[in-house]
């Protein structure tokens, strides 16, 4: 796949089909948010891969799904994640720049999972306090986001709109509006 294609087909996917993803891929995932840019190369990340069923399902019950269409946009049994991928910052290596950091890790993760027709939602709706507790994430870290995981059971695509920017469902796919390119792009001045 090439990185046009990635980056145009990535939509946010919350319906998921249920058959387990490898340990190799799920790990790929990981290290292709390794490889990502950090400011001054500190790496503060490191990231807690969750793909037991009874965890996944714990984990589940803590996360809130697309707001804008909520209860209706929340997977059912049978479409839920299959994993999920905690993103953690080593508070003792966090500088000014980490919430960069993260949001270049996140997106490799993703860009990642476009190979293998995997889809993701980042989660940044979720009870930390709870997360942390079933996972038992040490006081050292911070828990910033996570990423629900799974082969892709549903379908999206991106249309150009300045008018709204409220995703909506419609016949079963995803309508999800971005900013027109002209609108957002300003050449050598403002
Ligand atoms: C930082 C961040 C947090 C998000 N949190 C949630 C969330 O809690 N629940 C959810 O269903 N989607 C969440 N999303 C997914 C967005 O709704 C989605 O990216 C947006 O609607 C655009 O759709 P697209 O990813 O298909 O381009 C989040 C996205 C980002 C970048």
């Amino acid at each position: 796949m090439n990185i046009t294609d990635a980056i145009t087909q990535r939509r946010t996917i919350r319906k998921y089909k249920q058959h387990k993803i490898p340990k190799d891929i799920l790990k790929n995932l990981v290290n292709a948010a390794r490889l990502a840019p950090s400011a001054t190369n500190k790496q503060p990340l490191e990231y807690v891969v969750v793909d037991n069923k009874q965890l996944v399902d714990s984990i589940f019950e803590q996360v809130s799904w697309a707001s804008y269409i909520a209860p209706r946009g929340t997977p059912s049994e049978g479409e839920k994640p299959t994993a999920f991928i905690l993103i953690l910052i080593k508070k003792e290596l966090k500088a000014s720049y980490t919430y960069h950091d993260i949001g270049a890790a996140a997106e490799n993760i993703m860009l990642q999972a476009e190979e293998y027709d995997i889809g993701c939602c980042w989660i940044g709706s979720l009870n930390k306090k709870k997360v942390r507790e079933i996972l038992n994430v040490p006081p050292e870290y911070e828990l910033d986001t996570i990423i629900a995981i799974g082969y892709k059971d549903e379908e999206s695509e991106y249309y150009d709109s300045d008018e709204t920017v409220k995703y909506d469902k419609i016949n079963g796919k995803y309508k999800v509006p971005k900013r027109k390119l002209e609108t957002i792009t300003h050449f050598n001045a403002f």
